[in-house]
């Protein structure tokens, strides 16, 4: 176990496998304005949904150690897939507020009229046990269908947000669901809620659309102000965004997104998950 004992005034470590964990990170900017945070992108090693669940820990584990050595007091995994694979193993090693994410399989079953409602996710969050116990803890009784979306995390990282090539994988992947007579959809990978007008386009206006990054922010939130690690004052420290395969490209993908200009600067990991002790 990693030992340290945080300021309120360090930053927030946030993380994703590329430039989906910025939907989390607007929620969280939106709550917690005080807050100054580090983003890590582990765009080397983008999507995580078609590798295994080992190789997404071990990954997340090496970005992860690279934001505790930057100085962050809580974590956030940003990102479905990498929760699945690997939150638990960051909860061992740290003794940090961890928040991951999942997708809101308990809101969608509780606000579906017609008991009908299907998951978007990558291929790793549908095979993994914690989809598994998603569905028989919260929708046992409801018919869900969850479908696999490859394609759509490479669509968003080419900030092809409206483009026929993305209408038509999403029509496809939304067909079957929404042929069973879905009211209800959940994005389970953070990189979709920058395809939501899309998604809504295409579900229509009878559909409901739920994704969980403002959730996210409220559990941080929570778990800061438990631990008193909330910032009481403006850090006034600009947020700091870096990745494992950093370029100008993504500097411009990331400055996109969040309609703000942003400079993505080299994140290197593979010392620092060797330095930790776990
Ligand atoms: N953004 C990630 C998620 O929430 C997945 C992206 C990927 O497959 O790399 O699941």
């Amino acid at each position: 176990m990693f030992r340290t004992t945080p300021q309120a005034s360090a930053p927030i470590g946030i993380l994703d496998s590329g430039a989906g964990g910025l939907s989390v990170l607007q929620q969280i900017r939106a709550l917690l304005p005080n807050e100054s945070l580090l983003y890590a992108a582990d765009t080397a090693h983008i999507p995580y949904g078609d590798k295994t669940a080992a190789f997404v820990r071990e990954r997340v584990n090496h970005v992860a150690a690279a934001l505790v050595a930057r100085g962050a007091k809580a974590l956030v995994v940003a990102c479905n897939t990498a929760t699945a694979a690997a939150v638990e193993s960051l909860r061992e090693r740290y003794a940090l507020p961890v928040v991951g994410m999942e997708p809101g399989v308990k809101p969608a079953v509780e606000s579906s009229r017609c008991g009908v409602v299907g998951i978007l996710a990558t291929a790793g969050m549908v095979e993994s046990r914690r989809m598994g116990d998603l569905v028989s803890r919260f929708a046992a009784e409801r018919e869900v269908i969850i479908q696999a979306c490859p394609g759509l995390v490479e669509q968003v990282e080419r900030f092809a947000l409206d483009t026929p090539e993305t209408a038509r994988l999403l029509q496809q992947y939304l067909t079957p669901i929404l042929e069973r007579g879905a009211d209800t959809l959940v994005l389970g990978c953070t990189h979709y809620p920058f395809l939501r007008p899309m998604v809504e386009r295409l579900a229509g206006p009878k559909v409901n659309v739920i994704d969980t990054g403002a959730a996210v922010a409220r559990r941080l939130q929570q778990l800061l102000q438990q631990e008193t690690l909330l910032n009481p004052h403006n850090s006034g420290a600009p947020t700091a965004f870096f990745s494992t395969a950093a370029s100008s490209d993504q500097s411009a993908l990331f400055s996109r997104l969040l309609a703000q200009a942003v400079e993505v600067q080299p994140l290197t990991t593979e010392d620092t998950a060797a330095s930790v002790p776990c």
